[in-house]
């Protein structure tokens, strides 16, 4: 057996966590491999809704074994606050979850210098969640961060203690408030007595060796789906360096954050939405500062899962795409909302950029000074939302899908029209 994947192929929030939940049933286990509370993944069904942050979307299926993987960071308050949620809901994780050692802990004091560096930065911020991401993943590279399996030894007090009094050092070099920031809406003191109460529960959790465990379900034939964060536009590498995300969204993150070989991928999922959107500052070149995006905002409900923060909107853009799909090595594609688009009578989509007056099909390294060519397409202009098979779907819709699959080469083989499970056509 071969791990599967599910990412994202543009800047985040693609809906990764609704496809992740619809395949779940197909799968034994499903594992999330990097990133941490900075992503929000929407799933609904039965008229609810939930967002989860660090838990993987399999979670819906009780009966699947959900696995955080080493390459991902926990804030134990933030999973403890989902895990709440969960109960309520008759959801019970501690049957059906299981957290890597290896995985590293976000601090309060990472949070803190998350909002110290982001407001030093001024005008050039990258628009983080400031869920401590950067910080975390830089004690990560650095050899001085704290891992889930480090909870359980008694002198995890003392290096708790020791990196929050290196993180203060820091803090306190900048000519900055520190003291007035609130962490979760709390002063520090009392969030970090919050968070230091989570990882008494985290304990609760089955903890294991990731690695040892994924590889073994593969050597027993049993089905593994990974679950990608954030997009691949958003990549610490390959992404619009520096505002990025401090992970490896892309695919090769699989191996690292599951510590599976790269002979063991199988099917790689590129989930994109019939648009673009982008939360948090960078280049965006089909970006629309219009009545047309705003349409798109609106309709789409285009307000970050996590922060609520407005998401910029814009038209599709294969260039981009096409990049994330040679990157990531999709074999299918998967396309979501395509219902935001109902009441378009025309749609733009870019399909080349103009950079230093020649038509290129890649992103360049200066990703900020490229302009879109578009070709205007006629759009269905009709309600899509209950369209219940393909042989249903408008002909400007079938047309906008030849022209995607004809432009990237590759099948879609999931059309998404509604947030909901059952508004999912399969190809
Ligand atoms: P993720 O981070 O990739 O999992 O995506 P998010 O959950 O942050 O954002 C996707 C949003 O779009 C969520 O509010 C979903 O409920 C919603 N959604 C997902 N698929 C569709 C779709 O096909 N149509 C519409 N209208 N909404 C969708
Ligand atoms: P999901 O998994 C969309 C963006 C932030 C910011 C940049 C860096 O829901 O798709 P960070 O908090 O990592 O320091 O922020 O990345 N970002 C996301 N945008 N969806 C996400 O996750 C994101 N996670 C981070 O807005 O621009
Ligand atoms: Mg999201």
């Amino acid at each position: 057996m071969k791990v599967d994947v599910i990412l994202g192929l543009q800047w985040g929030d693609e809906g990764k966590g609704k496809i992740v939940d619809v395949l779940s049933p197909a799968y034994d286990v499903i594992a999330r491999f990097q990133g941490g509370p900075n992503a929000g993944h929407t799933i609904e069904f039965d008229g609810k809704k939930f967002i989860l942050h660090t838990i993987p979307s399999g979670i819906f299926n009780p009966e699947k074994i959900n696995v955080i993987g080493n390459g991902v960071i926990i804030d134990p308050f933030v999973f403890l606050k989902e895990i709440i949620t969960l109960r309520l809901e008759n959801v019970h994780p501690e049957k059906n979850l299981l957290i890597s050692k290896k995985a590293h802990l976000i601090l309060p004091s990472h949070r803190l210098l998350d909002a110290v560096y982001e407001s030093d930065k001024g005008k050039a911020k990258i628009g983080s969640t400031l869920k401590g991401i950067g910080p975390t993943y830089t004690d990560k590279v650095g050899r001085l961060g704290i891992r889930v399996g480090d909870i359980n030894a008694s002198d995890f007090h003392q290096k708790y203690e020791l990196l929050k009094q290196k993180h203060f050092k820091t803090i306190q070099s900048f000519n900055f408030d520190y003291q007035a920031i609130k962490i979760e809406g709390m002063e520090f003191a009392e969030y970090e007595k919050k968070w230091l109460d989570a990882v008494e529960t985290l304990k609760n959790f089955e903890q294991i060796d990731s690695e040892i465990f994924i590889n073994k379900c593969l050597k027993e034939n049993k089905s593994i789906l990974a679950e990608g964060a954030q997009g691949s536009l958003l990549d610490i590498d390959f992404g619009s360096y520096p505002f990025v995300t401090s992970s490896n969204t892309i695919c090769a993150g699989v191996c690292s954050g599951l510590g599976i070989a790269p002979s063991k991928v199988g099917r790689v999922f590129g989930v994109f939405k019939a648009y673009c959107t982008r939360v948090g500052s960078g280049p965006f070149p089909t970006e629309l500062d219009d009545e047309a995006g705003n349409k798109m905002r609106v309709t789409g409900h285009e307000f970050g899962s996590t922060t609520g923060r407005p998401r910029r909107c814009g038209w599709l853009d294969i260039t981009a795409l096409n990049h994330t799909v040679m990157l990531n090595g999709v074999t299918e594609l998967v396309m979501m909302k395509a219902d935001v688009l109902n009441a378009f009578e025309n749609l733009n989509i870019s399909m080349n950029y103009r950079f230093n007056n020649e038509i290129i099909d890649y992103i360049p390294f200066e990703d900020n000074k490229v302009k879109p060519v578009y070709k205007s397409v006629k759009g269905w202009n009709c309600e899509i939302d209950k369209v219940k098979k393909e042989e249903d779907f408008p002909p400007e819709l079938n047309d906008y899908i030849r022209l995607i699959e004809s432009e990237t080469g590759v099948k879609i083989t999931v059309v998404s029209l509604g947030p909901d499970r059952l508004q999912t056509i399969f190809r």
